[in-house]
């Protein structure tokens, strides 16, 4: 602190000497810029603070004086402040009152949605629809940039296997391909087509890299896998949204081959720039720089902040490191000025695409965010999202309702708010959101409700009146699951049963002998086996956003065939963790339950298979799959190959499917996956029509990383399949030469 002051001295005797603001033209501007910044000030744009009121999720936060460092032109970014007076007054501060007048860059996690919530992310991928992804991205940007937002720390590309990680709801599932199509979504979503737009933010690719592998899927665990596992598993999600145009990158928490990203040299300039072609800026996560003291790599604050300085970090999220250390560093020749002339660069060239030189205030305003959130289609766009994004994946025939059904809502989740809003829902305003029996009622007129127990208690007669209640109904919707804070940063769990006093409310209920339809309400895969046996219907509801209700209702009147799809595998038991539909062969693979023998790979109590797997979802009609074909069953490497599938509606209910395509390299020279998803299509069929589909395989969606290392084809046989799910069983071959 003590240093800060010093610094901050310095800064501001020199501002009163020469007191200017930036003016002129494009890169040249920057460069003019960068020659008359002194190295305190070079260091200070390459600082993001959180200020003392602003939302601190870190044990550290908050501590140093911002608005002393940004009057001394020693802070470049500010996080997470939720006063946009104070926001305001920030950039009149660094606008008005430095030396050069650089704007800060306000960075907040609205990572789905900002007034208007949307699903949590891993519902939304369960939309397999990366326009309306992309569409809530673009609604969350302008409704950030009402408040006065630049930034938002999103999409979340990590690729999750582990249910018992709570920030698997931030991500797009387990598919790496798909993770990547939608998040590469999210970025033209939140950036649009010009980032200096007052209605676009700049995107984050976080957390780079591979933080979704997280160790146990405890979070701020270590990671440590294979660079054949991540090349092939992870990294194709960030890739996809670097190419997307994204502008800036998130270092994670995790070390990554045994050593910490945000001091990771090969992540953060091999890979990261020199290899993939990023020409953003990286920031760290929360306070990470100075926990790679934690981690035994560095020895001390400024052991850390040179690590991270010279491993290509460019902004030190929270903690300092940087402009308490940095001028020292540069001094002992640890790290050179070039080096902090490239990283400061790289942040004001992003501050100027974002149009803060030309004007740091034409984003937010009082005005704005009180009169320009929460537009109409906005709030169309939700309910279109959360209705996508629902996971139908049991119905014995109860669904849809009739309408003549005497309908009980029974559960923690049936009446609340807070479960729509989901985990990390920016500035959402849960009162405005539609509950579940908001929305029953108001499409279905009379639907009772009981609360029957809370989250994690029984409550004094709830089981007693929810049996009531249900004696009274025709069909029970049972209501259960974990609240939206059972999601997200830091909520890991050992065990992803449905909470014991929701259980005993189902079991209950159940003994009524009422069909009951469970609606799951949760932002990670449970382990439901027992209850999805015993329940007529059962629908992943996800934290459905502020429209939750009326999407609900949407699906169960039936004005709404489901569409949505799992892009997470339902674990049967915990104890199959991880598991995932695009696991490899082995050795010795399992022949199947009928097969005798002990030496195979499987378990002796259940079986391999998942409770759901990846893409299953069912919809109010059917689908059969027929004549798939290839038409150029043998091509050359670098070619593409054509595959086409039919699919008919078979059903009384027009309806739409996602196709799905999958690949299997039969022999390369590393092992590959049972399968792997390489295309799908979502097509709307009335009954009994059909539509023949067509998908191009490319030799970049052949590719791998091969035994040297390198990502590539390989020649050789392929298997394809296309159906309804991961287990499509339609399938033909190609060969490539
Ligand atoms: C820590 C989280 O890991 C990250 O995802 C988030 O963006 C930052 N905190 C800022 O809130």
């Amino acid at each position: 602190m003590k240093k800060i002051q010093g610094l901050a001295a310095v800064a501001l005797a020199t501002a009163l000497l020469v007191g200017c603001t930036i003016q002129g033209g494009h890169e040249t501007k920057v460069e003019a810029l960068l020659a008359r910044m002194t190295l305190a000030e070079k260091l200070g744009q390459l600082q993001q603070l959180v200020p003392s009121g602003g939302n601190i999720t870190g044990p550290d936060g908050g501590v140093l004086d911002t608005e002393e460092l940004i009057r001394a032109g020693l802070c470049g970014s500010i996080l997470s402040e939720q006063d946009q007076e104070k926001l305001l007054h920030y950039q009149k501060i660094a606008v008005d009152s430095t030396r050069l007048g650089i704007p800060l860059i306000f960075g907040y996690d609205f990572i789905h949605g900002a007034r208007t919530t949307f699903p949590e992310n891993l519902a939304l991928s369960c939309s397999w629809n990366p326009e309306l992804v992309e569409r809530t991205a673009a609604v969350a940007a302008q409704e950030a940039a009402a408040f006065g937002y630049h930034w938002t720390f999103s999409p979340m590309c990590d690729v999750a296997i582990d249910p018992r990680w709570g920030r698997v709801s931030e991500g797009s599932g387990e598919d790496p391909w798909l993770s990547g199509q939608l998040s590469a979504a999210m970025v033209r979503g939140y950036q649009g087509k010009d980032l200096s737009s007052p209605e676009t933010i700049l995107a984050c690719v976080k957390h780079f890299a591979a933080y979704g592998a997280a160790e146990a899927g405890r979070d701020y665990n270590t990671v440590d896998m294979s660079e054949l596992m991540f090349r092939d598993r992870h990294l194709p999600s960030y890739k996809a949204a670097i190419d997307a145009g994204a502008l800036s990158v998130m270092s994670s928490f995790n070390d990554f081959m045994g050593v910490p990203a945000s001091g990771n040299k090969w992540l953060l300039t091999d890979l990261l720039r020199d290899e993939l072609g990023f020409n953003g800026f990286v920031v760290s996560d929360y306070n990470a720089v100075t926990e790679m003291c934690a981690h035994g790599v560095a020895a001390d604050w400024k052991d850390a902040a040179g690590k991270a300085l010279n491993a290509g970090l460019n902004m030190d999220m929270v903690d300092g490191a940087f402009v308490i250390h940095g001028e020292q560093l540069v001094k002992e020749g640890i790290v050179s000025e070039k080096t902090i002339d490239r990283l400061c660069r790289e942040v004001l060239l992003v501050k100027q695409e974002l149009g803060l030189f030309d004007d740091p205030f034409q984003y937010g305003s009082k005005d704005k965010w009180e009169n320009d959130v929460y537009r109409p289609e906005s709030i169309q766009t939700a309910r279109e999202a959360a209705r996508e994004s629902m996971v139908l994946l049991k119905n014995e025939g109860v669904l849809p309702f009739k309408g003549t059904e005497r309908i009980a809502l029974i559960g923690p989740a049936g009446a609340s708010k807070s479960y729509t809003t989901g985990a990390w829902s920016g500035m959402a305003e849960p009162e405005k959101a539609v509950s579940f029996l908001e929305g029953l009622q108001e499409r279905f007129g009379s639907v009772r409700y009981e609360q029957g127990s809370s989250d994690f208690e029984a409550i004094e007669g709830g089981i007693q009146r929810a049996q009531k209640l249900a004696r009274q109904s025709d069909v029970v919707l049972m209501a259960l699951g974990l609240p939206s804070d059972y999601g997200g940063e830091a909520a890991s769990l050992a065990s992803i049963d449905i909470p014991e006093a929701q259980r005993e409310l189902f079991d209950a209920v159940a003994a009524t002998g009422k069909p009951i339809v469970l609606l799951l309400s949760t932002g990670r895969p449970m382990t439901i086996a027992e209850e999805t046996e015993r329940s007529a219907a059962l629908l992943v509801t996800w934290h459905a956003g502020i429209q939750a209700g009326n999407a609900l209702a949407d699906i169960l009147s039936g004005d709404f065939n489901p569409t949505g799809r799992l892009t997470i595998t339902f674990p049967y038991s915990l104890g199959q963790v991880p598991i995932h539909y695009n696991h490899k062969v082995t050795g010795r693979p399992n022949p199947g339950p009928q097969a005798t023998g002990r030496y195979f790979s499987r378990y002796m109590d259940v079986p391999n298979e998942p409770l759901f797997t990846f893409g299953e979802g069912l919809s109010y009609t059917t689908f059969a799959y027929s004549e798939i074909e290839i038409p150029e069953p043998e091509i050359r490497m670098g070619e593409d190959v054509k595959v086409r599938v039919k699919v008919t509606n078979t059903g009384s209910v027009a309806g739409t499917e996602t196709v799905q395509l999958y690949l299997h390299d039969l022999v390369a020279s590393t092992t590959r996956p049972v399968r792997e998803l390489k295309g799908f299509e979502r097509v709307t069929l009335s009954p009994g029509e059909s539509r023949t589909v067509e998908f191009t395989i490319t030799p970049e969606l052949r590719s791998f990383c091969r035994a040297d290392m390198s990502t590539g084809e390989e020649p050789g046989d392929f298997e394809v399949f296309a159906g309804h799910d991961s287990r499509a069983a339609l399938s033909t071959r190609f060969t490539v030469r």
